[in-house]
Parts: C-alpha cells; structure tokens; sequence
C-alpha cells in the first residue's frame, strides 16, 4: 500500500464512524502567543477543549503538518540521527469534543490498526497512565479495563506521567494518554529480547505509533488542574511511522514518504543513500526530512528571517545546508531542486506547495546561497585562525563566534581542528552558548497569569462590523509581564473592537466601567478570544461596560484595507497571476502590502496599476460583504491567501464581481468612493522574490500630494518660477557642468604655474630631495595634481605639501618608489605616524602616494618640520 492510501484509509474508517474530515490548519500559527508552529494536531481544537468556542461537529478527523523544532516539543537535534524522528511530520488524528470518550477511542484504535490495517496483533504493545501521587493522579483503571477486552493483558504496560500524561505546553488542556506501540524486531531478535522491556525505551524497532489522550484537565499557571467543563478525546498518529510499519521497513526513509525526495538527491550530488558511510546517510535523511519542513512552511506564508518563526525556518534550512556541505561535498544549492518533487507527491493531499513551487523554489534557493557564502568566509575564518595560533587549540570564544556569525556547528569546528591537529574547548563553547541563551530567555519571557473569569460565557462576540459602540460587561481578564513589562488583557462578553488580524491593526478605544476611563491600547487575537489590552485593571470588573473604539482611526484604517483589495486585484492584473500575498499591514497611516513577484515592478506598472485602482475608485463600487460556504466562494473566483485556516462559512469581501472577490475577515468602507484616491509612496525588494510596495489613501493621499506639490512649488520660486520647470532644471545642471570643467582647467593652469616657482626649493637631506610645503590650493585634487607634476622632474624626492582648504587641514605625501625599497619609508605609516595625530584627522594611499584630512589648520607647519625631521634622522 503507498502512503497516500494508508492516509485515505485512515480518514476514511473515521469517516464511516461518523467524524467529518476536515483539513490541515496551516502549520506557521498566527494567532497564539505559547506557540510558533503547530505542535500536535489538537493546536487548531484548543479552543474546543477549553469550551471557549462550541465546535460545529463533535466528531471530526484529519492529516495534519506538524513541526517540533521549538518550544516544549522540540525533536530537531535527533533528527536524521536515527530513523523514526522528524522535524515536519503529518499527525493522523481522530477528536471527539464532549462527544465519544476512552471505550470507543480504544475500541476504534485497535479495530482500525488490526482488522483494517492488518497489523499482528502480537506485535502491539499498549500503555496506560498509572497514576501520579505528587499530582493526585489515580491510574486509568478506566482505559485499563476497556483495552482488557481488546489484548492480552501481558501487553498492557503502565507508564508514568511523563509518557502518558499529554500536555501540549506549559500550561493548557491535558489529560492521561494511551500509547499504542509496535515491535518491528525479527523473530530471532523477539526471543532473545522481551519487547516488553523496550517499550519507551529509544530502540529504533519498537516505536510508539499512536497516542490516545484522554483530555480531562486545564493546566494552570501556577501548576495546578483544573477539571475541563467537558471530556473529550484527542488523538495522534504518525502517518511516517504508521506507513514504514505497512510497508515492512526498518527506517521511515525507506517508504515512499521520502525515497522520492532520497533518489533525487543520489541523482543531483552522484552519492549512494545507505551505503556504508553513517555520516552521508545521516545527511541524506537530514536533508529528506528538513526540506519537507522547509518547503511547507514557506508555502504556509513564513519566510526565513533573523527573528521568531522565521529563524526557526532559517536554522533548520542551515542545518540541512552544512550536512550536504560536510558530508557530500556539495558547494552549491541543492536543496531548492527537490521541492518541485515535494511539490508533485503532495499535489492531492498539501496543494498549496504546487501552487507556489516557483515562489517557494527561489526563496531556498537564495537562502542556501547566501549561507554558502557564510560558510565559506567561516571557513576562512578557521583557516585563517590556525595559520595565526599560538597553540594547537580553538578557544571556546572562537568556536562560539563560528557558531554564531557563520553557523557553524560544533562538530564542524571540532573536524576542522581535528584536520589541523588542533582541539577545541568544548567547555569554554558551552559556557558562552549557555550566556547567549540565557541573554534571549530574558528578552522574550513571558509571564502569563490565569485568568479571573467572571462570567462562564464561553466566547466574546464581535459585533465591530456594524457597530462602533456596544454596552456590555467583562467576562474575564488576566495580567501578563511580557519583556519585563506588565500587560492588562480584558475580555468582554460583546465588542464593536476589531481585532488584530489579516494585516489589519487591532482598534483602539475606550472602556467606561460606570464611571471609570480605560484606555485601549491594542486589541488582539488569542485563538478565537479577542484580548483588548487596556491601561489598567478596572477598580470595579462586575460594572456594565460601555465599549467605544476610537472612530477616525478605524475609518482610516478601513481605507487602507479596502484600498489593500483593490491594489491586489490590479498588481494580478498588470504583473500576472503569479502575485500572491505574503504580507499585509493595513493601519490608519498607510497600507503596505508584500507579494510574490520576481522582478522590481517598474515605474510605467506602477503608474498603471495606480490608474487601475484610482479609476475603481471613482466608479464608487459598492463594497459587498456574503457570508458564504467556503466552495461557493471559491466558484466565485474569491483569493484565498495560503497559510490562513478558514471555517466552513467564510466571509467574502466583493468590489465588483468582475474585479475583486476575496475572502477576509476585515473591516471596509461601504463604496470604493470613500477613498478619494490612491497614490503609492514607495515599492522596493523585502526577501527573495518578495516586493513591497506602500500607499496611502483618503486625507492621507491628499495630504501626501499636496507635500509633493509644495515641494514642486518651492523648487519652481527658486528658479524664478520658469515656464518649463525641467528645461530650466537640464539648463541648470549643464551650466553647472560646463562650469566645473572650465574651473578644473583653470585649477590645473593654477598649479602648473605654483609647480613651476618650487620646482627648485627642494633640499638635498643625505640625497634624498625634500619639498616640503605650506602651499595655496583650492582643493585636494590641487595637492594631488602638484605631487604628480613634480614627481617625475624631481629625483629621488620626498614631495610633502599641506594647504588650508576650506578649513580643513589637507596633506599629499609622495615618496619616490626608489627609496620606498632602499629606506622601507612607506607614505601610509608615516600619513599615519607622523601627520594624523598632527592635524587629528588620518588617511592613507599606496606606499608611494597617501593623502590625509583632519581638523587642525594651525599645525600645517610642524607637519612639514615633522615629516623632515623624518627624514633627516
Ligand atoms: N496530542 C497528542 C500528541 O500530540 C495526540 O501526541
């Protein structure tokens, strides 16, 4: 059986126990301050298990992409190294939300892994919690007893809180957990081992598969547990290890999730996967896991970047880079090649990587090339140290700097030095990793308090589309200390406040609690709770709440947004399909919108694309807003930006049928009127086959006109206000050229004849032919030209000539090349030595010629006396 038909099975056995298949959620997670990426299938249902929204359907199953290379689930480092971990992997999951509980979770699991899968029976192992004292945890007798009536009970092992007690964070939903695990060992290696006793215990052939959790508890800040309002059953299971179980293999690698991506790579690099060098599988299966990561979380809209998710993309990709770099001796990008394969055996299940696989392909590419040239300067930098060492050791300071500025890791230095005969002070390395680390704990901590809740009501209710204002109360609130700074968070039970979300800023406003002013600063999205971070606490949190967000900042943003549609429907125009979002900030300032695209779009494209959206504009389109099935709105042609998760019913923002249909959760304008007009104020590059283009509109647009007119009208009264501004401006400037040549003769005239009344003044010192002169110049290029004339008529010659210019000290030092290699005088130590400190300025040049500049104009004669001096010695 392929991959692809062990998944549909999966979703199909749910299917038929009534869940409804729904689809992955993006993998990069937007709207969750605990979490980067998604963890574990259960992330996008957070919010069912802590009952703050009521789910559509209480059975529903899915494949999802998940990542663990941050946070409490973090797999990175063993990747590669053995056969059975990955950094992205797809979690085949099964939920109940207050509906079915252990007896049919149980019971499902093993019907489909033994009848439809047809997995032996002897080769399952099952775990069940045993309870936790220090937690007041009794055992799940219950899970026990239901799992007595599917397998011998010999197979049923207890496990502690560690592996069988499923928490997704620090703090959250929670619950004991069953594992189900299968021993892939020969029989020969059964008999002399009981599989029992390797159960959890790291053997690379008896691995946990599938994880039950049984979801009971709300973990609290303070570590406590609190009973959830209702029980309900999350599950995961690895589809990797899942199908290399099917498929009889003894590594994930070896089945058709990844030998596709494997076989390429043998292809681009000429080297063989499993031979007998560990080192260069481990690279094969590093870079076949890392680019799946890679790839996916691209196309789900993050990029690689210096900071948060986007570095966490960054430092995987490196990782890939340096094994194809060390261990297959590969100097040039490759991992860029292998997501058009990627792209194609996901095509049915993951479309949006083949949707985006140019975009996706030249962002890898540009990344790996640029790290390339990181590591290669890494590289000399080693090289550059042990040619320099006094001892055969690489410090801990200089293997910490290679790690951090080239990316280089310790193993990587520790076989440079090696190569060298050289150690490395593995302790001294630690202790500054350890400092780094420690330095970027504190700056990102954050401490969140529980909430106080006051009111039970499962979700707020937004009601900022129609209105601006609502009477309402608050339901719960909590204090968060983010960087050292304290942070109020509110949630009401209704609120007109529109939520950071889709590029639009989060509103601001005010809360009056009876008589009490609270001051909204921001208003943020927590999964599905809308979190109005307000000034302060309020001194009396049961009063009625009158809500009101700050309207002239709110119409600015809309705006902003509804112009943001209008600008993406004509860049598709004019630039192509191609153009897909990959950013968006909408506020009431400006709109800045980032989309893929190769090339710098160009001042005509632009202009036109400005037409397009001011002509739109002036056809007052009134803005429509359905609330529509997702398919429905997908016939009508609506743009739905990858990366975003939406429901079954989506809101669609419609400015012409013809023209613009999107989906968007934003707030808009009523008639495309509204915007006045349209003016771009800057377009520029931000990552690789990333452009950025910023644009106002509104008062904001006028008030961005008129500044540019008054600037025309200042430049025009400069020029006495000429009939054709640009002629009199061309006129202007070649005036000005043909004067500056006319004064450059006249310069070069002026020192022939200064050189002409020297030439004789130089003195014979021990036979070299000093001139050493305060002389009157215009500019540096005078010193330069006087040094030049003279150089050749005088032999053996130290020519020195200092002049005011403009205030300022200026020094040309020439020294004839002869006695450069009999004396060792070299004109940029002696600029450095003798005249710098002088006229406390510096400078340099070639051995023979240097320059310098500096403040002090009083000095220009014991610069001559001093260089002399010199000389004379
Ligand atoms: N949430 C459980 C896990 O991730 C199923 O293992």
């Amino acid at each position: 059986m392929t991959a692809s038909e062990i998944r549909q099975q999966f979703l199909d056995f749910f299917a038929s126990k009534g869940h409804q298949i729904v689809p992955s959620a993006p993998i990069v997670i937007k709207n969750d301050p605990t979490l980067m990426f998604t963890n574990a299938g259960m992330n996008q249902f957070k919010d069912y298990f802590l009952g703050n929204r009521v789910p559509p359907n209480k059975r529903v199953v899915d494949t999802q992409k998940c990542l663990r290379v941050s946070g409490k689930h973090n797999d990175l480092e063993e990747v590669g190294i053995d056969t059975y971990h990955h950094t992205m992997f797809e979690m085949l999951g099964n939920w109940s939300f207050g509906d079915y509980f252990k007896k049919e979770a149980i019971a499902w699991s093993w019907e489909l892994l033994t009848e439809v899968y047809k997995i032996p029976k002897d080769k399952l192992y099952v775990t069940v919690f045993q309870g936790d004292d220090k937690e007041n945890l009794p055992k799940d007798e219950e899970a026990y007893n239901f799992w007595k009536e599917h397998i011998a009970e010999d197979r049923i092992l207890l496990g502690n809180k560690k592996d069988n007690f499923w928490e997704m964070g620090d703090t959250g939903p929670c619950g004991p957990c069953s594992e189900i695990h299968v021993d892939c060992r020969t029989d020969e290696e059964k008999a002399l081992v009981d599989g029992k006793t390797l159960v959890n215990a790291d053997h690379p052939q008896v691995i946990e598969i599938w994880n039950n959790v049984f979801m009971q508890f709300n973990r609290l800040k303070d570590k406590s547990l609190e009973p959830l309002p209702a029980q309900h059953v999350d599950t995961g299971m690895g589809l990797e290890r899942l199908v290399r179980v099917m498929q009889n293999k003894t590594s994930n690698y070896d089945t058709d999730l990844f030998m596709g991506t494997i076989h390429t790579t043998e292809g681009l690099t000429g080297k063989k996967y499993a031979g007998t060098d560990e080192k260069k599988d481990v690279a094969f299966r590093v870079i076949a896991d890392h680019i799946r990561a890679i790839a996916f979380t691209i196309a789900d809209g993050q990029l690689p970047s210096n900071t948060g998710a986007g570095y966490v993309i960054r430092r995987i990709l490196r990782r890939a880079v340096r094994y194809y770099f060390s261990f297959l001796d590969v100097k040039k990008p490759l991992l860029h090649d292998l997501v058009p394969v990627l792209a194609a055996q996901f095509s049915h299940v993951f479309p949006e990587l083949q949707q985006q696989v140019e975009f996706v392909k030249k962002v890898v590419y540009e990344e790996e090339n640029n790290f390339l040239r990181t590591l290669e300067s890494g590289i000399r930098r080693i090289e550059d140290f042990i040619q320099h060492a006094t001892a055969k050791a690489v410090d801990g300071k200089t293997a910490f700097e290679l790690y951090d500025t080239y990316g280089f890791p310790y193993d990587l230095t520790s076989l440079i030095a090696a190569e060298n005969g050289f150690s490395v002070d593995e302790k001294g390395f630690d202790a500054a990793m350890k400092e780094q680390k420690d330095r970027s704990r504190a700056a990102t901590e954050l401490d969140m308090g529980d909430w106080v809740v006051l009111d039970e009501t499962p979700n707020s209710v937004f009601v900022g589309y129609e209105q601006l204002e609502s009477t309402t109360k608050l339901l719960k609130y909590r204090t968060v200390k983010a960087k050292g700074k304290e942070q109020f968070q509110l949630v009401l039970g209704q609120t007109p406040f529109y939520a950071e979300s889709g590029g639009q800023v989060g509103d601001t406003g005010t809360l009056y609690f009876g008589e009490e002013v609270i001051h909204v600063t921001d208003t943020k999205k927590e999964n599905n709770l809308t979190i109005h971070f307000a000034d302060k606490l309020p001194a009396q949190p049961t009063a009625t709440v009158k809500a009101a967000v700050a309207k002239e900042k709110r119409q600015n943003t809309e705006r902003h947004h509804s112009a943001t549609h209008l600008l993406h429907a004509a860049l598709r125009q004019v630039l192509g399909t191609h153009v897909a979002q990959k950013g968006s900030l909408v506020n009431a300032e400006a709109l800045r919108f980032d989309f893929s695209h190769f090339a710098k779009v160009t001042d005509e494209e632009l202009a036109q694309i400005e037409a397009i959206v001011n002509e739109k504009i002036r056809a007052n389109i009134p803005v429509v807003i359905r609330e529509l099935p997702k398919e429905e709105a997908l016939k009508l042609g609506a743009m739905a930006l990858f990366g975003e998760k939406y429901g079954d019913v989506v809101r669609v923002v419609i400015m012409d049928p013809a023209y613009s249909v999107e989906l968007c959760g934003g707030t808009h304008i009523s008639s495309t009127g509204e915007l006045g007009q349209f003016k771009f104020v800057s377009e520029g590059a931000v990552a690789a086959g990333v452009r950025r283009v910023e644009a106002v509109t509104g008062a904001k647009a006028e008030a961005f006109v008129n500044e540019q007119l008054q600037q025309l009208k200042e430049i025009k009264a400069a020029l006495k206000n000429p009939k054709e501004l640009v002629k009199s401006i061309e006129t202007l400037l070649q005036d000005k050229a043909s004067l500056e040549k006319q004064l450059e003769a006249l310069e070069l005239e002026k020192v022939r004849a200064l050189a002409a009344t020297i030439r004789d003044q130089a003195e014979n010192i021990n036979g070299v032919n000093f001139l050493g002169l305060v002389v009157n110049v215009s500019n540096a290029e005078g010193l330069k030209q006087l040094s030049f004339q003279l150089k050749n008529e005088i032999p053996d010659h130290v020519l020195l000539f200092v002049a005011n210019i403009g205030g300022k000290a200026s020094v040309a030092l020439s020294i004839d090349e002869q006695l450069v290699a009999a004396k060792g005088w070299e004109a940029p130590k002696i600029i450095k030595e003798q005249v710098a400190p002088l006229i406390k300025g510096g400078g340099g040049g070639q051995k023979s010629f240097a320059t310098a500049g500096g403040q002090e104009t009083d000095k220009l004669d014991q610069v001559v006396a001093a260089v002399k001096k010199l000389i004379t010695a």
